[in-house]
């Protein structure tokens, strides 16, 4: 009966990862599907300025740099993905006996602003982190799982300023033997009707753009592999704050 009970954990924190993966790689996936779509509207109208004498050279100039542009972004939409597979190697090899791993609060921050590095510039947003405590303290765990709980929950933040441009709060603090962490934005806050499922359920306001996965996996990565608590504040209009909460390392 033991052996029953942890391969239902293995199997459940299993689709906890593959959950993971399939939502971090889904938005850069169909950015690249829409330049590559770009790039074939850009072909076709090359095709047929080819025997129009009425095409000038200036003309020719401007698809192809509009080509060279839609490039660019599927290279740096390539090279996000690439820091996301580097993020879930760091998961998956370390998966097992990640309870006795320990990593610096310096480590944890250094990690999360590189993953969001291209998203961040993408969808003009910053990212302002304020350690409050010091750098070098320990947490157990593994470190790349806590990266996923604040990529999911910054990547929120920065979609709920819908393309205009952000700033977002990232605030690390002691509080009585534990690690708080708070992410804040200033953009339009949860709806009411989300607020009840959030966490708990997948709930998304995002249509086909949304799985509504991410806060749901991230509440269970907290409290599963951290014994940490996670919730949230948020205010339709003026905007929301999540908090992590981790025991520290003893
Ligand atoms: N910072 C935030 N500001 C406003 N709404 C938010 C914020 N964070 C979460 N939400 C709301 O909670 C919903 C669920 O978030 P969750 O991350 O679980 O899924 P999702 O973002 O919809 O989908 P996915 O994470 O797969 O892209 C979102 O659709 C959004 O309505
Ligand atoms: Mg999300």
């Amino acid at each position: 009966m033991i052996e029953y009970k942890s391969e239902q954990e293995r199997l459940a924190s299993l689709g906890r990862l593959a959950g993971g993966i399939v939502h971090n790689l889904k938005t850069p996936i169909m950015s690249i599907s829409g330049a590559v779509e770009g790039l074939r509207n850009l072909v076709a109208k090359y095709e047929q300025s080819i025997y129009d004498q009425s095409v000038t050279t200036s003309d020719h100039r401007e698809i192809a740099s509009d080509m060279h542009t839609l490039l660019n972004q599927v290279q740096a939409y390539c090279s996000y993905m690439s820091d996301i597979v580097d993020t879930v190697k760091g998961q998956a090899t370390t998966h097992c006996d990640s309870n006795n791993e320990s990593f610096t609060i310096h480590e944890l921050v250094k990690r999360i602003e590189l993953l969001l590095k291209h998203e961040m510039l993408r969808l003009n947003c910053i990212l302002n982190t304020d350690i409050k405590m010091d750098f070098s303290t320990e947490l157990y765990g593994d470190v790349n799982c806590l990266v996923q709980v604040f990529d999911n929950i910054i990547v929120n933040a920065i979609q709920a300023y819908e393309g205009k441009k952000g700033r977002i709060d990232l605030v690390i603090e002691e509080d009585e033997g534990s690690i708080l962490f708070a992410v804040r934005d200033y953009a339009k806050g949860i709806p009411v009707t989300v607020k009840e499922k959030l966490l708990k359920e997948m709930v998304t306001t995002k249509g086909v753009e949304g799985t509504g996965l991410g806060m749901m996996i991230s509440n269970s990565i907290v409290k599963a592999r951290f014994q940490g608590k996670m919730w949230f504040k948020s205010i339709e209009g003026k905007g929301t704050t999540f908090y992590v909460r981790i025991p520290r390392k003893k």
